[in-house]
C-alpha cells in the first residue's frame, strides 16, 4: 500500500511540475521592414526571438509593473491610437495628470534618442522613465522585479529567454525593447503610392502633397524622410512663454527653451491630440495654428511664420496628412495583450 501511495505522489509531482513549467525552446526571430525603410539592427545583446518578444509583450500589459497595480505600458499607449491615448496629457497613478501627451511608439527601433527633450538614449534605458517616474506608474524597478519573481511561469520564460535564474532589470528592459522594436508601420496609402500603386492617392490629396514638401511650407523639411521626422528639436512658437521648457530640461541653454522633438506624422489621424502637452486637440487647428505662423519666440524657427494659406490650402493638406494611416498596423493581433 505503502509503495502504490508512493509511486501516485511521486508521478503525481513529476506530472504537476511539467504542467506548471513545459520546456520552452526558443528561437530567433525575423522582424520585417517595409521596402522603404533603412537597415536596422537589433542591439547585440538583445537580438530579437520568439520568447523575448512575447516576454517583452506580456510584460508591456503587466500591471505588476505599477505601484497601484492599475496601469500598465499599454494604458497610455493604446495600439488602435497608434500606441497613443486620446488624451492631452496622461493621468499616472491615482489619476493624477501627467506633463506631457503620450507620443506615438510606431517605428521606435528606428529613433536616435527618446523622449521629448532627447534626454534618452536606448530604448532598452527608456523604460525605466515611466517606471521611476511618480506620475506614470510610480514603482520602481527593484520593486517591480520582486513581485515578477514570484509568478513561476513568467520566471520559466525569462530563463528561456535571456537565460537567467530570475527576472532582473537587464531582463525587463531589454524584453520591453524587443517587444517595441516590432512595433513597425510603414504600409500606409501614402507607402502604397510610392511603391507604384497611383490609384492609392487622389488628385486633392496629391496637391496636399505638393504643398507639404514646397518651399512656401516647408513643413517636409521638418518632417521629412521615411519617418517624416528630421529626428532633431525645434521650437514652432506654440508659446510666447513655456511652462515646459522642452530641451531646455536637459539642456539649460536658453536656445533651447520651447525645442521638442520633431515628431513622426505617420498614422497622425490616430494620434490626436496633437503638441507635447496635447493643446491642439484637432489637425484642422493645426493646420490653422501654423497658417497663423505661431507666437512670437526668441527660439522660434525661421521656417514657421504665416503662410497665406487659402482654405482649398489647408484642406489639401489635411487630406494629405490623412494618406498617412497604416491601417493593418492599428489591427495587428499579436502586438495586443496575449489572450489567456
Ligand atoms: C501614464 C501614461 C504612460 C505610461 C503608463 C507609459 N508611458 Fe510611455 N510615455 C508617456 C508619455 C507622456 C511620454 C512622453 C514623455 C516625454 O517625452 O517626456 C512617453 C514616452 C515613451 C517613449 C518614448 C517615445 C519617443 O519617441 O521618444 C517610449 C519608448 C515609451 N513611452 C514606452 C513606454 C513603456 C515601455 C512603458 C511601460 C514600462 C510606458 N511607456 C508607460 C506616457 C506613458
Ligand atoms: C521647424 C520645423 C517644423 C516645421 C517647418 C513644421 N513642423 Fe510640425 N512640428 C514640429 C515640431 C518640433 C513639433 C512638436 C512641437 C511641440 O510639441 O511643441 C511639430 C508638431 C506637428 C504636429 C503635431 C504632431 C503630434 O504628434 O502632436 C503636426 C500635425 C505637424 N507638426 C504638422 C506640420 C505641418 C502640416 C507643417 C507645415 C505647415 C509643419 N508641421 C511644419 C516641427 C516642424
Amino acid at each position: 500500500m505503502r509503495i502504490v501511495a508512493f509511486f501516485v505522489l511521486f508521478f503525481g509531482l513529476i506530472g504537476c511540475r511539467e504542467s506548471v513549467q513545459p520546456t520552452l525552446v526558443d528561437k530567433p526571430v525575423e522582424v520585417r521592414r517595409p521596402q522603404s525603410f533603412p537597415p536596422f539592427e537589433f542591439p547585440a545583446d538583445n537580438r530579437p526571438t520568439a520568447l523575448r518578444i512575447q516576454l517583452g509583450r506580456q510584460l508591456f500589459y503587466d500591471t505588476r509593473l505599477s505601484s497601484s497595480n492599475a496601469i500598465h505600458c499599454g494604458s497610455c499607449h493604446v495600439l488602435s491610437a497608434a500606441f497613443t491615448d486620446g488624451r492631452a496629457t496622461s493621468p499616472g497613478i491615482a489619476g493624477i495628470a501627467g506633463r506631457r501627451n503620450a507620443p506615438t511608439l510606431a517605428n521606435v527601433a528606428w529613433m536616435k534618442r527618446f523622449m521629448m527633450e532627447g534626454g534618452v538614449p536606448t530604448l532598452e534605458t527608456q523604460a525605466l522613465a515611466p517606471l521611476h517616474d511618480s506620475l506614470e506608474m510610480g514603482t520602481n524597478m527593484m520593486r517591480a522585479v520582486h513581485r515578477l519573481n514570484e509568478d513561476g511561469d513568467l520566471k520559466a520564460l525569462a530563463k528561456a529567454a535571456y537565460g537567467r535564474d530570475s527576472i532582473d532589470p537587464f531582463v525587463v528592459t531589454r524584453a520591453l525593447a524587443c517587444f517595441q522594436r516590432t512595433f513597425v508601420s510603414g504600409d500606409s496609402r501614402y507607402d502604397r503610392f510610392l511603391l507604384g500603386q497611383k490609384d492609392q492617392i487622389n488628385e486633392h490629396e496629391l496637391r496636399g502633397r505638393d504643398l507639404f514638401f514646397s518651399e512656401r511650407t516647408q513643413c517636409g523639411s521638418c518632417h521629412g524622410g521615411v519617418f517624416f521626422t528630421d529626428m532633431e528639436y525645434h521650437n514652432i512658437g506654440l508659446y510666447a512663454v513655456y511652462s515646459d521648457e522642452g530641451k531646455a530640461r536637459a539642456t539649460h541653454l536658453p536656445g533651447d527653451v520651447g525645442k521638442f522633438k520633431t515628431p513622426t506624422l505617420r498614422n497622425i489621424q490616430l494620434t490626436s491630440p496633437y503638441m507635447h502637452d496635447g493643446s491642439i486637440a484637432s489637425l484642422e487647428e493645426v493646420i490653422a495654428f501654423y497658417n497663423r505662423g505661431g507666437e512670437p519666440h526668441i527660439n522660434r524657427d525661421v521656417r514657421v511664420r504665416a503662410l497665406q494659406l487659402s482654405k482649398q490650402e489647408c484642406d489639401d493638406l489635411l487630406a494629405f496628412l490623412m494618406t498617412l494611416t497604416d491601417w493593418n498596423f492599428v489591427q495587428q493581433k499579436d502586438l495586443l495583450p496575449l489572450e489567456r
